[in-house]
């Protein structure tokens, strides 16, 4: 009997960065009620999964990202029972939802937190990564949180320093104590009970630390530049290979489910061997990882395809790559990679839809929407306010633009919505529903083709052609021929490419054919099949 394939395999994710998406209720934020209101425009889409941004109670100094109360809905989006209507409706249109789960820091503000500071006798003290001062009185070790500033705050008290990798509010969890693991085995079934499909797992990567808490090296010229920008390489703060074991252990809680849950890893690691292995070598791991390498890359023929091959052999047998080109930290691709050409964002929603695996889109992506530059004033990532001359994150956390009407349909054109709009009077949902030429109606067409089952297969990817400027491959039947340059470019694909375009940005009309010749516009991207015979 063939064996039918997990339903994340090949599937398309939708992430809903639930602040900015639609508010249902005119208070300026986006909310669950108001995702539910969107699940007749997700599955038009084509969208299989939607990944939620943070859900849980929170202080919201990392929007949601620094968790206190794991067991709870934050009051801004809704309530437990919101999100259960919107698990229940999305199972009638077909829609899993996933949540983003927070193992490797807290809120300070967490119960556990509150009692750990209490001093060292404390029942949850050791739930965190306190550490006394080098004798010079400085902090423990040399690493850095994700602003730049030592990741060690001294707690006067107890003279102790804690860990924190991101703000001195988001304290990190201690992973070697064995209570953590249950604490946390416990909330992930507590959320697949309720019929949480799965989890994306934020700061996959860091959970353990070195039991000693050694110094991190310097960056070399051989590190990746967002390593050596940060000056130090993080090989004793993250990707320990302690982390492995965990993940091995929640495979299993998530394969004992019926339809089985999945875990999606944020997992910053540059070395695609290394990446692998949160799929598991030995034994399953995450269903699915990250790859920040191919987000991180230039948009260029060479070094994309380069990486994507490259992801493909350092997988695991059978694993699912997951593409993806913006989220809510990186910003939105049709600006990082793109520039905001619109050309260049139709050549890119091509590879995304074509490569094989699993697609990952930022709410707005399917818009083509572009980063937005938030006045200094407005904005309210701290983390990025404590990193001054990095661009704010909150570029690519704006409110979703569903019409040009005043802001843009995303909540009642009276109120103030929590963060400014971009320019949405020709880039919204409705403006572009009624647009055959838009950037949606591309990514629909995209979408069906998916969903016939011609691209985006778990298929190998062949190499048809590559070079500076064009790289075409193919996975399954279905050919993929892109042009990553602002030039035209003609090129001979070779002779057994008898092929019918099924889908072009370019001029050419469906069912042209190539006859291994292929004349492309400028950023043209086309899919074609094998003629019929
Ligand atoms: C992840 C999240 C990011 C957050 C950080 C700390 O990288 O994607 O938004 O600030 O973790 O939780
Ligand atoms: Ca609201």
């Amino acid at each position: 009997m063939a064996q039918r394939s997990p339903w994340w395999q090949g599937a398309t994710v939708y992430q809903i960065y639930v602040r900015s998406w639609r508010d249902s209720n005119g208070d300026g934020i986006g909310d669950l009620a108001g995702v539910c209101e969107g699940l007749d425009y997700l599955k038009w889409l084509g969208v299989d999964v939607i990944w939620l941004s943070p859900t849980m109670p929170s202080p919201n100094k990392d929007w949601g990202y620094d968790v206190s109360d794991y067991y709870g809905v934050h009051p801004d989006l809704g309530t437990q029972d919101d999100l259960d209507r919107l698990i229940a409706e999305g199972r009638q249109h077909g829609i899993a939802v996933m949540l983003d789960l927070v193992p490797n820091h807290t809120s300070s503000a967490h119960p556990w937190f509150i009692d750990a500071l209490t001093g060292p006798p404390a029942v949850f003290r050791d739930y965190y990564v306190w550490a006394g001062p080098k004798p010079d009185g400085t902090a423990p070790n040399n690493w850095q949180s994700a602003t730049g500033a030592p990741a060690w705050s001294y707690d006067s008290p107890s003279g102790q320093f804690y860990l924190h990798n991101f703000l001195p509010e988001q304290p990190d969890l201690n992973w070697w104590d064995e209570k953590v693991h249950a604490e946390f085995e416990r909330i992930l079934r507590y959320w697949f009970d309720r019929g949480v499909a799965g989890f994306r797992i934020d700061v996959a990567h860091g959970l353990y630390k070195d039991a000693q808490l050694r110094d991190n090296p310097p960056a070399t010229a051989t590190d990746h530049p967002i390593v050596q920008r940060a000056g130090l390489r993080p090989v004793y703060s993250s990707n320990r290979p302690e982390v492995h074991e965990v993940f091995r252990r929640w495979r299993q809680i998530a394969d004992s489910y019926e339809p089985g849950r999945a875990l999606l890893g944020e997992t910053w690691e540059f070395d695609l061997e290394r990446f692998g292995d949160y799929y598991g070598r030995q034994a399953p791991e995450l269903q699915m990882a990250f790859n920040f390498l191919f987000v991180e890359s230039k948009f260029q023929a060479l070094e994309l395809a380069g990486i994507v091959e490259a992801t493909l052999s350092a997988l695991p047998p059978g694993a699912t790559p997951v593409w993806t080109a913006s989220n809510h930290d990186v910003g939105r691709f049709p600006t990082r990679w793109c520039h905001n050409d619109e050309r260049a964002v139709r050549a890119a929603l091509v590879l995304l839809a074509t490569l094989p695996g699993t697609v990952v889109l930022y709410y707005g992506d399917e818009l083509g929407m572009t980063d937005v530059d938030v006045p200094v004033a407005l904005q309210l990532d701290e983390m990025s306010l404590a990193r001054p001359g990095t661009p704010s994150r909150d570029r690519g956390r704006t409110p979703m633009p569903w019409s040009a009407e005043e802001n843009a349909g995303f909540t009642s054109p009276t109120a103030r919505p929590w963060l400014p709009l971009g320019n949405h009077s020709v880039v919204n949902v409705k403006c572009e529903q009624e647009g055959p030429e838009s950037v949606l109606s591309l990514w629909r067409e995209l979408a069906a083709l998916r969903a016939s089952g011609r691209i985006g297969t778990v298929e190998p990817l062949e190499r048809v052609l590559l070079d500076d400027h064009v790289w075409a491959f193919r996975v399954g039947s279905a050919t993929t021929v892109v042009n990553l340059s602002s030039r035209p470019a003609a090129r001979d694909l070779g002779p057994d490419q008898a092929l019918s375009v099924l889908l072009s940005t370019g001029p050419q009309p469906r069912s042209t054919e190539i006859s291994g010749k292929v004349l492309l516009e400028p950023w043209e991207a086309l899919v074609a099949v094998p003629l019929p015979h």
